[in-house]
């Protein structure tokens, strides 16, 4: 069912230090930071080869990731996304199978503007797993 890794996403107490550190330190190639308002959040996409890193801010304290990131002040790793064809087949699959979906259980449009949805981590060893359809 999933293929690729699309993304692991780290949320940083400050964006321009961790951009940086991942431009300067690590010698990756870091874009400007973007609002999603949608999402709540400020991120920075880091390219990788093979990946990307999403570095990502609360963009006010109603942020989805606020909660988190006063549960880990230093930041840490929030969750990881694997590309799927067919992101309703997908959830179906997995409804079935008893692993629970969060939100309304309906994509939504995610970072890159394709349709994602976010698994519980109770369901996966205490992972948040985001599915976007590519
Ligand atoms: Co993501």
């Amino acid at each position: 069912m999933i293929g690729r890794l699309n993304h692991v996403a780290i949320v940083v107490p400050d964006l321009v230090a961790a951009a940086a550190t991942y431009a300067d330190m690590l010698g990756a190639r870091v874009s400007a930071p973007v609002d999603l308002p949608a999402h709540g959040v400020t991120t920075v996409f880091v390219e990788l080869p093979n990946s990307k890193i999403e570095l990502l801010h609360p963009l006010d304290e109603d942020s989805p990731i606020q909660s988190f990131l006063d549960r880990h002040p230093s930041g840490g790793i929030h969750h990881i996304c694997y590309e799927v064809d067919d992101i309703y087949a997908a959830r179906d699959q997995l409804r079935d199978q008893g692993a629970r979906i969060l939100g309304d259980g309906e994509p939504k449009p995610g970072a890159h503007d394709k349709p994602v949805l976010f698994l519980h981590p109770k369901d996966f060893d205490g992972t948040l797993i985001e599915l976007e359809q590519v």
